[in-house]
């Protein structure tokens, strides 16, 4: 460790700190899902699923709906955990068999995630915009066609890219909880929804539900051609990047757990 550069080092630092504050946030929307769904499903008030804002969540008499709603975002808070278990490096070193376990639970829960959506989005109707529809349609294509690639590296023992997809695969599966993070941080920041309709199709509605994927897949992208480059630039400038990322994931996470998610508890 102490052999690394100041920018090897910076960046090492920046991206902890990143994954830390993203797996606080992930964790706190995992307890929200579980307190609030969780317990009412548990109870059977499922009527109560509506006690927040949802587009349609519990529909009287749409027993199929209901159970896909059911299935979808309590399914929600298993994919999260595992996706979160799979970035942790001690767990990875320490226990390799729950690693490939929970590695399978993530991919095959990932893929019912993707489907169901779809099926709540389409079929049932459940979309605000057409906008915003597209945009979470594209995030579900995008989970399908990573998780089939990563598990196929895997397959073939070709770790290297397995490794490269899968975390492609964490990055799309945690669109939806970007999504919440990337609105609640540019609402306190900016302190109103500045650009935002009730429709989710004004301008930064837009940025933010395209974004939701992608600006985390090229800040992916990024940090991994940095960690590759011998440019010490490059990896300086990444671990800036990566700390701004930090920074506005933390205001998010306030301001979901401030906004979104407590006063719902
Ligand atoms: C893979 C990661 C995903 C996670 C973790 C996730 C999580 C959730 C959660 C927690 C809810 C409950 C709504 C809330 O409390 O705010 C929900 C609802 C919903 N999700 Fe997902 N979701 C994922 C992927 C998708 C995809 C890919 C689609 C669409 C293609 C989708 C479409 C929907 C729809 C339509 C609802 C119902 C919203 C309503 O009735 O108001 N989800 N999801």
């Amino acid at each position: 460790m102490s052999s690394l550069s100041f920018p090897q080092k910076a960046l090492r630092g920046a991206s902890v700190l990143w994954f830390t504050v993203a797996a606080v946030g992930q964790m706190v929307f995992i307890g929200f899902i579980l307190a609030f769904y969780g317990v009412r499903t548990a109870t059977g008030n499922f009527a109560g699923w509506n006690d927040k804002p949802l587009i349609d969540g519990y529909i009287q008499g749409d027993n199929l709906g209901n159970v896909v709603f059911a299935a979808h975002v309590l399914l929600a808070s298993v994919v999260t955990l595992c996706g979160l278990m799979q970035l942790v490096p001690a767990l990875r070193r320490k226990w390799p068999r729950l690693h490939r376990w929970s590695g399978r639970t993530f991919m095959v829960i990932a893929l019912f995630m993707a489907l169901s959506g779809v099926w709540l989005a389409v079929v049932r109707g459940t979309y605000l915009s057409v906008i915003s529809a597209v945009a979470i349609l594209i995030n579900a294509v995008l989970i399908l066609v990573f998780v089939a690639l990563a598990w196929r590296h895997a397959i073939k023992r070709r770790f290297e890219q397995h490794r490269r997809w899968a975390m492609r695969t964490f990055m799309a599966v945690s669109g939806v909880w970007f999504l919440r993070v990337g609105i609640m941080g540019w609402i306190v920041i900016n302190r109103g929804p500045v650009g935002m309709t009730d429709k989710m199709s004004g301008p930064t509605d837009i940025v933010l539900t395209f974004g939701s994927y992608l600006i985390p897949l090229a800040v992916l992208e990024l940090y991994e051609a940095a960690q590759r480059s011998d440019s010490n630039g490059l990896k300086s400038l990444t671990a800036t990047v990566l700390a701004l990322a930090a920074a506005f994931t933390a205001i998010g996470v306030f301001g979901a757990i401030a906004f979104l998610w407590g006063p719902y508890l």
